[in-house]
């Protein structure tokens, strides 16, 4: 038999998207596997399930999807999910398991091989299995739509008979995947763009975007580290740099915030005073809101007007672009899967990075020396 892929639907309230999309599902056919999609998984996502049977896809009830070798999904799974999941099987999706832990233990009891999307080391052979940044692109462009949407102002600069309407002004405050997407979707349209990071290498990105980089008078040595990823400012340096920047953010139509350290609290970046400098109808969407945002007035999941300012705390955005954020999520989930599917079985190899990096149960063990310190402490 051959091995098979198990797509069930998402049941977490507000997720719209879908682990695969009918082409990849053709791609993983032809690789020799058989695909069973949940009927329905991907009415949310605009994908039918005529489609997925037109590129090779078996269309079966839920009990019959978790009957596959592999399960492929987007959020963390329930508990009526994990209970559905037998030894030996893999479960490759976001388990969030440094966020909550618990999952792992609950997995390892199962005897599940899980495979956690946002652990895939960011090195160059698993670019292709990155799913964050594929997420992190979706919601910085779906970020400054909710902006342009909800600003009482144009973006572009207008000449009209009525007369000339200045460009928006959109400060981006975090230039990493998330940010410079924003900074282009900004720019696309017609907005006045600047961008903050304290990883000065990314000045050249966000000019060749079109946006100007903001500097501040901090004195911060290299703060990237070897791999790419900025370090954490010490606690002075922060709160100077939250100082220097209110001038920047009162001047800002809208501010998209996006700066995080992986692992860590997100740094606040807006205090309540920088919040009360900016007009009246301006907009702030705080994608950093899951942990904790860059703003201090921020609420996840809601929108909340402060000192008239309107602040968002979007903390699922791709779902809100479930079709092309599928499609890209299923390019990388199966290109992961994939990678570990050797004649015809899926086999573990821990000598690898990728799976060893991402691996956080296996043979009934939770495996992955992060998430068992987290649940140690
Ligand atoms: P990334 O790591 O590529 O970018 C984060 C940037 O923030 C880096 O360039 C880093 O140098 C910068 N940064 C860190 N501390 C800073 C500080 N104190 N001041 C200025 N810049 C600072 O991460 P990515 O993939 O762009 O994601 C950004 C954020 O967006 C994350 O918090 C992620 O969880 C979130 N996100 C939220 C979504 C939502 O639906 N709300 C969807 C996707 C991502």
């Amino acid at each position: 038999m051959a091995l098979s892929i198990g797509v069930p639907a998402e049941t977490v309230p507000g997720e719209r998207r879908v682990a695969l999309v009918p082409d990849v599902v053709a791609r993983v056919v032809k690789q020799g596997l058989q695909v069973l999609v949940e009927a329905g998984a991907g009415d949310a996502a605009a994908y039918t399930d005529a489609e997925y049977e037109a590129q090779g896809a078996r269309v079966v009830p839920r009990e019959a999807v978790f009957e596959a070798d592999v399960i492929a999904k987007v959020q963390p799974p329930t508990e009526a999910e994990i209970a559905l999941l037998k030894p030996g099987q893999v479960l490759v999706g976001f388990l969030h398991p440094l966020d909550a832990p618990a999952v792992a233990e609950k997995l390892a009891a199962q005897g599940v091989t899980a495979l956690s999307m946002e652990l895939v080391p960011r090195i160059s052979r698993a670019q292709k299995m990155d799913a964050l940044s594929a997420m992190s692109a979706v919601g910085g462009y779906k970020a400054v739509l909710i902006a342009a949407n909800a600003l009482p102002r144009f973006f572009p600069l207008l000449t009209t008979a009525a007369g000339t309407i200045r460009p928006a002004s959109v400060l981006v405050l975090g230039a990493g995947v998330a940010g410079l997407q924003a900074i282009a979707t900004a720019r696309r349209l017609g907005a006045r763009v600047s961008a903050y990071d304290i990883r000065e290498a990314v000045r050249e990105e966000v000019q060749s975007l079109g946006g100007t980089f903001v500097e501040l008078p901090l004195e911060i040595e290299d703060m990237q580290d070897a791999g790419g990823y900025a370090r954490a400012l010490e606690a002075e340096k922060a709160r100077r740099q939250t100082e220097l920047l209110v001038p920047f953010i009162a001047r800002a139509d809208v501010v998209i915030s996006t700066a995080l350290i992986p692992g860590r609290r997100a740094p606040t970046l807006i205090t309540e005073e920088a919040v009360q400098g900016m007009a009246p109808g301006s907009v702030i969407v705080d994608m950093a809101a899951a942990n904790g945002g860059n703003c201090v007035l921020t609420e996840p999941d809601r929108q909340v007007v402060r000192h008239r300012v309107q602040i968002f705390g979007p903390t699922n955005l791709p779902a809100e672009m479930p079709y092309h954020a599928s499609q890209m999520y299923a390019r990388t989930i199966s290109a992961m899967i994939l990678e570990f599917v050797r004649d015809g079985a899926f086999q573990p190899d821990f000598e690898d990075d990728i799976f060893a990096g991402a691996c956080v149960t296996h043979g009934g063990a939770v495996v992955h020396e992060r998430v068992k310190s987290l649940l140690a402490a």
